[in-house]
């Protein structure tokens, strides 16, 4: 019987596009979402959906078996970080207790390989950028804290059973499906380019700069934009590198390694749109780092990942697109 991956939260963002990697890559992609912030419109029609939660036993069981599964790529989670601090128990329920469950079921139904989608949040604010794997982990709020807790089982699980892992920090995911077949779709986004294309595009009448004096050039925050397509491509390049050494784990940074002002965003939205956004001058968000970049050469060394997206003008335009697509045809 044919061999497939598991992919949990597949109907979400970045879920989605790792759907669309595998199914690109040759690879059987089964998901399960229980659709709270997913869409169903954003898996294929012809990828196996499996409507549930991560933590019923009994289903995942029955999945593993009906589907031969043989590795998870694991996105199901809460993301939103200031809900995170008014609801913590909601971040260690969704994101690790329920993980644990998940673990549970893999180890009991010999599913060996796991890939997690971990964050740059578990780092906190870092003394020095950019940022390297074996930095100090001080996250600053529970949703940091709920996947550094996950790192902590995952590394546990792989000293104790037959299963190997690859966390994948990520820095700030951007962009969407070159080929326009998903995108972010959640309403009520906070991320910059987000909000910056539904500002372009109307649904905004204006975007805030939270703070104008950070140490950065021009005093607004620096971040490491990374397109989601490149991040789905590292998720690939984990289950075959798993597969292949299956005593090894791995724990890597995903971004590009270098940086843009919010101010440098906001000017390339102006500039692939062609229009001027109106931008309000705002004092800073709680909890927000001056600078967050990424020391991507673990990754690069390792698993020979090489992007394909590194230019913001890019992810601009794939977001921009997929803003525009959600207007003419809403994802349900
Ligand atoms: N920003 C604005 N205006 C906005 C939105 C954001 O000026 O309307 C600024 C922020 O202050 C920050 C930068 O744009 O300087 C990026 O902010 P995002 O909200 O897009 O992303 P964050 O860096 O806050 O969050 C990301 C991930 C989180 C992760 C966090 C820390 O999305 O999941 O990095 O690693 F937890």
């Amino acid at each position: 019987m044919q061999k497939s991956i598991l992919v949990t939260g597949g109907a979400g963002y970045i879920g989605s596009h790792a759907v669309l990697a595998l199914k690109d890559s040759g690879w059987n992609p089964i998901v399960i979402d229980n659709l709270v912030t997913g869409f169903r419109g954003a898996v294929p029609a012809d990828i196996p959906f499996v409507e549930g939660d991560i933590a019923d036993h009994g289903l995942i069981s029955a999945t593993v078996e009906k589907y031969n599964i043989i590795a998870a790529m694991h996105f199901a989670g809460s993301v939103v970080v200031p809900e995170s601090v008014s609801d913590p128990l909601k971040y260690y329920y969704n994101n690790t207790a329920k993980t644990r469950s998940l673990l549970e079921s893999m180890i009991k139904n010999n599913v060996g390989h796991f890939i997690f989608s971990s964050t740059a949040a578990t780092y906190g604010i870092p003394k020095t950028i950019p940022v390297h794997e074996d930095m100090p982990k001080n996250p600053i709020n529970p949703y940091g804290t709920s996947k550094l807790m996950t790192e902590y089982m995952l590394s546990d699980v792989a000293a104790a059973h037959n299963f190997n892992y690859c966390a994948l920090r990520y820095f700030n995911v951007a962009g969407a499906d070159p080929k326009g077949r998903t995108g972010q779709s959640t309403s009520g986004a906070t991320h910059l380019i987000k909000v910056a294309v539904e500002a372009a595009l109307g649904k905004r009448d204006s975007i805030s700069i939270f703070g104008t004096d950070y140490d950065t050039e021009d005093g607004t925050g620096v971040r490491d934009y990374i397109h989601v397509s490149d991040l789905a491509a590292a998720h690939v390049i984990a289950l075959e590198r798993l597969i292949e050494s299956p005593k090894e784990s791995y724990i890597f940074n995903c971004g590009y390694g270098h940086g843009f002002s919010v101010t440098q965003v906001l000017d390339a939205v102006d500039r692939v749109t062609n229009n001027k956004l109106t931008r309000n001058l705002e004092p800073r968000r709680a909890g927000d780092p001056d600078a967050l970049i990424s020391d991507n050469s673990k990754i690069k060394q390792q698993f020979g990942w090489t992007p394909q997206y590194d230019d913001l003008n890019k992810i601009v335009q794939h977001a921009l697109a997929w803003e525009q697509r959600l207007i003419e045809n809403p994802i349900t």
